[in-house]
């Protein structure tokens, strides 16, 4: 197989193919919206702060966005976890803490718009949130209005306090809340994949948790890698598999292991939604130039938002745990993860006739170290840290 013709098998496979079993793509609904045809990107509160927010943090969470080159690099929306809404009024309409959030929504979401940036808010399909703060059960036609008044472009919606509720049948109901709601907005399901929303997301929203919730630790990220890659098949351009948000910049994982972090989510074409302190990231400190580096990779960017946008898969899995991973690109090259999982530094090889390259020389570039590592023959090897991970793009060499 040449090729083009093998690179047309792979995309053929995963628009026709769903996790659920070989169902075609005319019976899948999609959204089909025009929104996030690729990964959203963005920031998220959750992982560093919790329920510490405030008007100020997203104020200058956004100007940092902008500050740090994080927009530049293609992030945009600026999303408000649990805990911003106190209670709701006589009306149901729902209420942000005034204490934390004094200007209002509004103005908050016109702020961060003013900074070319994205604004999205939390809430839970429950009767209350993770954090037990009012939850969007019976109120959805409400809240999706409310939400489009402020200007939110992007829900995030939850699972918690839901106890004999159908999953599907209540993000449903958010979807066609949002869709009357008039306003464009990206629909981000999480229920942790308990219900199995790789069979039924994409015709609900755009991207859905497939895990628990990750924690800012190697073995945590490994084992949320392990479960989304099962789902490969059912991502693709408007309908995302959400490994969740990611732990790079939070101090619990070495630079080596954050790297290997956010090539992953590149490579599975997961959302890359932020979840550190921007404002630490602007500094000219060590610390802070190599998180803003490993952030704003733009060659590691490029991959996760192919237009192609098929989840990469693993080809490869030596013992102990060295595993070889690969992503078609829309140009017909291939992104190409060598993770190492062990505990010591090794010698990894990407050989052409496990990913997918059908001409004999390659061109490989190292997304990490941004060098062009040459023509390469029938296979690529490169010394990979413990704990870490390489990231190529080979690209074929056809002759002339
Ligand atoms: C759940 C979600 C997290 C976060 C918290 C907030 O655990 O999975 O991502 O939103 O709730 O309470």
């Amino acid at each position: 197989m040449n090729q083009r013709s093998s690179l047309t098998v792979f995309v053929v496979a995963a628009s026709c193919v769903t996790a659920s079993g070989f169902v075609h793509a005319a019976n899948d609904a999609r959204l089909d919206d025009g929104l996030a045809r690729t990964p959203p990107m963005g920031w998220n509160s959750w992982n560093r702060f919790h329920c510490d927010v405030s008007s100020q943090l997203i104020r200058e969470t956004a100007d940092a966005m902008v500050a740090s080159g994080m927009k530049e690099a293609g992030y945009q929306y600026v999303v408000i976890d649990d805990c911003w809404q106190v209670d709701r009024g006589a009306d149901g309409r729902i209420i942000a803490d005034p204490a934390r959030f004094p200007e209002g929504m509004k103005a908050l979401a016109d702020h961060v718009h003013a900074k070319g940036l994205k604004f999205g808010l939390y809430t839970d399909a429950g009767r209350r949130t993770c954090q037990g703060r009012p939850g969007s059960y019976g109120h959805e036609e409400l809240d999706a209005k409310t939400y489009a008044e402020w200007g939110v472009d992007y829900v995030k919606i939850d699972w918690c306090n839901s106890q004999g509720l159908d999953a599907r049948t209540q993000y449903a109901k958010f979807r066609d809340a949002l869709k009357q709601a008039g306003r464009p907005i990206v629909f981000s399901i999480c229920e942790w994949g308990f219900n199995q929303p790789w069979e039924w997301g994409s015709q609900t929203g755009h991207l859905w948790r497939t895990t628990n919730d990750i924690s800012d630790r190697w073995e945590s990220m490994i084992q949320i890698i392990d479960r989304n890659a099962q789902y490969a098949l059912a991502a693709g351009p408007g309908a995302w598999n959400d490994p969740d948000m990611l732990e790079v910049g939070n101090g619990g994982m070495t630079n080596d292991e954050y790297r290997a972090h956010f090539s992953m989510w590149a490579i599975m074409a997961a959302p890359l939604i932020a979840g550190n302190d921007l404002r630490a990231m602007l500094g000219d400190g060590r610390q802070a130039t190599a998180i803003r580096e490993i952030l704003t990779n733009r060659e590691v960017i490029a991959v996760d938002q192919d237009s192609l946008g098929v989840q990469g898969m693993m080809v490869t899995n030596y013992p102990p745990e060295l595993q070889v991973w690969v992503k078609p690109l829309a140009d017909g090259s291939r992104a190409v993860v060598l993770l190492n999982r062990a505990s010591v530094p090794t010698t990894m090889t990407a050989l052409w006739n496990r990913i997918g390259i059908t001409t004999d020389t390659a061109i490989v570039h190292d997304l990490w170290s941004h060098e062009n590592a040459g023509r390469a023959v029938s296979r690529y090897s490169t010394t990979v840290p413990s704990h870490g991970a390489a990231m190529l793009r080979i690209e074929p060499v056809r002759p002339s």
